[in-house]
């Protein structure tokens, strides 16, 4: 995959390991939201809608997204947050099992996911419970109405096994919703094949969309139809341009939508996901192993005893990230910074590492390592400059 690499435009001497939380630059970017806002915006006006494809937009992304994650067109939506698209997901999902009074989430899930199924449940009268995925079976019964899980933990890096669950999930009667942040543009999500009902995922980690890229829904063909989306903006109607003054949605993925899309932060997203082109995310996926298989060893062979590696060692169970257990990982995130290895931190001690495969090569990789091992070994992190924390840690 090294060709991809220059298909970013990352900063010299940085070895960046956050795409996980906001992936770099395509080239592509910058010269297409150029051209939105000069030629689309300044020239073509109001026309843009129909003359420069702008209304069919969140579709389109939507199915070009798809097809990383295994949904076949006409099943994924792109627009909102992922938050506003949890919201849409967990309600729809829960007005489908009437009746039923549990909500299972995982107590480890990200805290979006957590509060917002916290937030549905009180509108549904029902009860959260919260469940590890590797246990879920223990708490699946004919109460359970819906059950979302993140596919890859975001601290530990952990990847469960989504066709398994999901099968285990149906047994019971139960639908599932994954969320696909940490999974979707670094390894296989099979949707279509596991017989996934409903997912989400964001934007801006490995798809490379932009900061506050817009996020996007996948629902499951046979679901469309039964799916009654709660917040019923126009552009989900079926007859958008007649406007009516009843809601009716459409009978297709249109319905996912809700209102008028942030269309430059769409089609940067549209030029950002072009990176992908030509490539499987079968081969992404390859090297992501092959990157993380390498810190992992550095990192018992190198790190021991300031580091401990939390992600899961076995291939089937890791994303593309490693975390580390460090004492005062904060302040060693930010010596990371200071030497261009850009990871981050996840409260209270882990060193949470990245990779993006489409423009990390190995030799990166190792360097970033052996400055972990030097900020460790030297202590460089005890310089008070780096224990000044800002807003966002
Ligand atoms: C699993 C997961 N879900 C959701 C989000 C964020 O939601 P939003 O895009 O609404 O900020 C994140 C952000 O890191 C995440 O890791």
């Amino acid at each position: 995959l090294s060709a991809a690499r220059d298909r970013f435009i990352l900063p010299q001497g940085t070895v960046y390991l956050d795409g996980n939380s906001l992936g770099p630059l395509p080239a592509a970017v910058g010269p297409a939201v150029s051209d939105v806002v000069t030629r689309q915006w300044g020239q073509d006006l109001i026309t843009s809608w129909n003359l420069n494809g702008w209304w069919h937009a969140p579709g389109r992304i939507g199915d070009r997204i798809g097809r990383l994650i295994g949904a076949a067109a006409g099943q994924v939506m792109c627009g909102e947050s992922t938050s506003v698209q949890l919201f849409q997901a967990l309600t729809a999902a829960c007005r489908m099992r009437p009746g039923r009074s549990v909500l299972l989430t995982d107590g480890a899930n990200f805290p979006t996911d957590q509060y917002i199924a916290d937030a549905v449940a009180r509108l549904f009268g029902l009860t959260v419970r919260r469940v590890h995925p590797s246990e879920v079976g223990e708490r699946l019964n004919s109460e359970v109405a819906v059950v979302s899980f993140s596919v890859v933990d975001y601290r530990t890096g952990e990847l469960f096994d989504s066709a398994a669950i999901t099968e285990l999930v149906h047994e019971s009667g139960s639908l599932m919703i994954w969320d696909l942040a940490h999974a979707a543009g670094a390894l296989e999500v099979a949707l279509d094949d596991i017989g996934a009902d409903l997912a989400v995922g964001c934007g801006y980690k490995y798809l490379n969309g932009g900061p506050g890229a817009p996020a996007y829904v996948y629902l499951a063909s046979r679901h469309i139809a039964d799916a009654d989306l709660p917040i019923t903006g126009w552009h989900g109607h079926a007859e958008p341009f007649e406007l009516h003054q009843h809601y009716r949605p459409a009978d297709s993925i249109e319905r996912a939508r809700i209102g008028t899309a942030p269309l430059l932060s769409m089609l940067a997203l549209e030029a950002g996901l072009t990176a992908f082109d030509g490539i499987s995310v079968a081969a992404i996926r390859r090297k992501s192993l092959a990157l993380t298989d390498l810190v992992i060893d550095f990192a018992d062979n190198y790190l021991t005893p300031w580091a401990e590696v939390v992600t899961p060692r076995e291939e089937h169970r890791r994303g593309s990230q490693v975390s580390l257990r460090v004492q005062h990982a904060y302040e060693v995130c930010q010596a990371l910074i200071a030497r261009g290895v850009v990871g981050d931190f996840r409260a209270p001690d882990l060193l949470r590492l990245g990779f993006g495969p489409l423009y990390l090569s190995h030799t990166e990789v190792l360097s970033a390592m052996l400055a972990v091992h030097d900020v460790l070994a030297e202590q460089a992190w005890r310089d008070p400059a780096f224990s000044v924390r800002a807003a966002v840690t």
